[in-house]
């Protein structure tokens, strides 16, 4: 059986570092807010290329408290209405909402999966504020078109890189991260970040997610608790410094599967510049989809749909009307994700390029 994300295997490599590191918080006896979190944070902003990254308690959280910066920053007020991939993961969507923001779901290019540049020009309104951009599964989204438009419209732009940590970024524009334990740097639980270079935005997150609170017991605004638990970023430290080696592992796999692939009925994905693409899922696009995920199971092949269900299908965003979204809903009948990951060795890759070109369907 190869697994879509081994990630036993992917941690058995660090057991002994996340040890010592357990024994070292251990030893310290400070559980919240400690060495590990400021040391994480600051290696992880050099890592982006940011001044300032701040931990929060996962990815949801760090697009919320984000945007809720801005709010008390009074660059947005809240009802201002954000642009969004209609084809993100559903917490984009709903970091906005509980920021109190109003998303705007907009149709993503067909070819690289992000957010298409001309529609999001189309759905500009007077009442948009605001561009979320998704690096969906590690590609970085014409950021130079989206960044144009930003520009011209006077609009602010937020990057969610939940999926592309340690692609190279352009500009110096808000991002938020998740390290949820399947993500290319993946913690032992839940955990995210904040990274700017904006250190009004930086002082902002930093009290929300610790209560509104500059000094213990003293509260300047309304927060929330949404910290960085000490003893993941101990564990993110360990993986850290493996981060971009492991997404050069992903990119060999991935021009692989780009050489191997040739099926009539498989479209692969297009990738103008590996080095801007972090490779955290590789997805390939199939009018056959159930056959292919049950045939490739039959011979012992896991793989996942990202994401099954769009999130203006799903019973949750419900009430937030759209428009019709038919790339959306195509893509979401279509993709398939292949097995990808740190630990995937080659000899496993290529019982997966035969089985897929012999593809019967
Ligand atoms: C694109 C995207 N945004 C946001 C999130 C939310 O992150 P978390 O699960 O840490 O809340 C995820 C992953 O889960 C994601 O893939």
């Amino acid at each position: 059986m190869i697994p879509f994300l081994d990630l036993q295997k992917i941690n058995a490599r660090y057991t002994e570092a996340y040890h010592q590191k357990l024994d070292e918080v251990l030893h310290k006896g400070w559980f919240i807010l400690g060495d590990a979190v400021q040391q994480f944070e600051s290696e992880f902003a050099s890592l982006c290329g940011a001044r300032y990254a701040i931990g929060v308690g996962n990815g949801l959280d760090a697009i919320a408290l984000l945007l809720r910066a801005y709010i008390q920053l009074g660059r947005l007020q809240e009802g201002d209405h954000i642009i969004v991939p209609a084809n993100t993961y559903i917490a984009t969507i709903l970091g906005i909402q509980q920021a109190g923001l109003v998303p705007v779901l907009v149709e993503p290019d067909p070819v690289t999966f992000t957010l298409c540049p001309l529609q999001t020009k189309r759905a500009i309104t007077p009442k948009v504020k605001g561009i979320m951009v998704v690096h969906l599964y590690g590609q970085r989204a014409s950021m130079e078109a989206l960044a144009a438009l930003a520009e011209e419209h006077q609009l602010a732009l937020f990057e969610d890189a939940a999926q592309a940590h340690g692609i190279s970024f352009f500009g110096s524009y808000c991002k938020t991260f998740s390290f949820y334990p399947g993500k290319n740097l993946g913690a032992l639980g839940d955990a995210g970040a904040v990274v700017t270079d904006d250190a009004e935005v930086a002082a902002q997150v930093r009290l929300l997610r610790n209560y509104g609170s500059p000094e213990k017991y003293v509260h300047s605004l309304p927060g929330t608790n949404s910290r960085l638990d000490e003893l993941q970023a101990a564990f993110l430290l360990v993986r850290l410094p493996h981060l971009l080696a492991e997404n050069e592992h992903r990119r060999q796999l991935a021009a692989r599967y780009a050489q191997g692939i040739n099926h009539p009925q498989i479209q692969l994905p297009q990738v103008a510049d590996p080095s801007l693409h972090a490779f955290h899922l590789y997805v390939i696009r199939t009018p056959k989809r159930e056959a292919l995920q049950a045939y490739l199971l039959d011979n012992g092949i896991q793989t996942m749909i990202h994401y099954p269900i769009a999130p203006h299908n799903q019973a949750a965003l419900q009430n937030s009307a759209t428009d019709a979204l038919p790339v959306t809903e195509q893509l979401h009948r279509e993709v398939l994700s292949l097995p990808i990951s740190p630990v995937l060795t080659f000899e496993e890759q290529q019982v997966i390029i035969d089985c897929l070109n012999a593809f019967p369907g």
